[in-house]
């Protein structure tokens, strides 16, 4: 890390939420990180600045082609009082595998990480420490060249800024109900479905509207080429317990690569459950509940950290999983994920970083 940070603080500090005031991403600290970029010059100016709107130029491409990457990280408080980060270093490398794919000027991660470390001990305060709750993280590119050509921008702003967040659905840890979406599609191979872009997220809101109006909290998407095969539900992975397995989506590269996802995997593992990364289909999936086989189902996430599955709507048949009930292994992976990013459940794995 070569470039030096410039902090300027705040003079008006704001008002903190109350706890249960806080949902998700709807309060932002006082203070934001970020740093531009200018063909010939590089990446240049980290500068940690009072949390501000910022004046934008209407032809920035952002606006016309969406040139643009985000990721999604949490710090904790200890309930001793200390700051935890969970793997950001599989973020920030993430972060840049998308860059890559969006033609974005890849990020140096050490500086990243020097940024985010003193971003988060400036506004410290705001960290919630209660059980559920934690301070997201959003670092993102934006593409601000002005001009309406379809090309690479040659100019970029890099920002974070941090949310003190509880739950990301309204359910809190209670199972959610999804809607398996069979008109509209994601993301196919080849595209950016892997690539955390705003794309993405903006290609899955049509069918996630519908999916509320029918009382759904998300869909789960199939994938664009077969229609059948299991992908992602809109915010989070997904698994499956069929049998004496746990089954989650092969990456695909239609397929987000969560460091959630990842993280469940190892955690089974390391418990001696066996895991399977394969295509699954959604007939299969109806079969195995229609036997009796399909014993519960989870997503994971940053923001939704394991959500439990309490149904599931296929044209319209309703499979009710698990009761309706958290199921136990969504359970103990929840008490042990949650455990180890607040520091109250030993880190086997050197996933934590001070
Ligand atoms: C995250 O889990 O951090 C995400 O990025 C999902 C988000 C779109 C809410």
């Amino acid at each position: 890390m070569s470039l030096k940070i410039k902090v300027e603080r705040t003079s008006a500090p704001k008002q903190k939420p109350a706890t249960s005031q806080l949902g998700f991403g709807k309060y932002f600290t006082d203070h934001m990180f970020m740093m531009d970029y200018d063909t010939g010059e590089g990446w240049h100016h980290p500068r940690i600045i009072p949390y501000q709107s910022i004046p934008m130029d209407p032809a920035a491409k952002v606006f016309h082609y969406g040139q643009t990457v985000f990721e999604g990280m949490k710090a904790y408080k200890t309930p001793d009082g200390r700051v935890l980060m969970f793997r950001p270093y599989k973020n920030l490398q993430r972060l840049n595998r998308s860059n890559t794919r969006l033609s974005i000027p890849s990020l140096d991660e050490g500086l990243i990480m020097e940024a985010l470390k003193q971003l988060i001990k400036i506004d410290e305060d705001w960290i919630p420490n209660e059980l559920g709750t934690s301070l997201y993280i959003r670092p993102f590119v934006i593409s601000t060249q002005p001009t309406l050509g379809v090309s690479p921008s040659e100019k970029y702003h890099f920002m974070i800024i941090l949310s003190p967040v509880g739950s990301y659905y309204e359910e809190g840890i209670n199972p959610v109900s999804i809607y398996v979406e069979s008109e509209y599609v994601r993301a196919v191979a080849g595209g950016v479905g892997n690539a955390k872009t705003g794309g993405n997220y903006a290609a899955g809101l049509k069918a996630q509207q519908e999916a509320t109006e029918k009382g759904y909290s998300q869909v789960l998407w199939l994938d664009g080429v077969h229609r059948k095969y299991i992908e992602e539900v809109g915010s989070m992975n997904v698994f499956f317990k069929i049998g004496n397995k746990v089954i989650t989506p092969a990456l695909n590269g239609s397929i987000l690569d969560g460091v959630t996802r990842d993280s469940v995997i190892r955690v089974l593992k390391h418990w001696n459950i066996e895991v399977e990364e394969k295509m699954i289909s959604i007939d299969e999936l109806v079969e195995a509940y229609r036997v009796g086989t399909l014993e519960e189902a989870f997503g994971t996430g940053t923001a939704a950290v394991i959500s439990p599955i309490g149904e599931l709507n296929w044209q319209g048949d309703k499979l009710t999983l698990n009761g309706g009930r958290t199921g136990p292994i969504a359970s103990k992976v929840y008490d042990f994920m949650t455990g180890v990013q607040r520091g109250t459940v030993e880190d086997p794995f050197g996933w934590i970083e001070k």
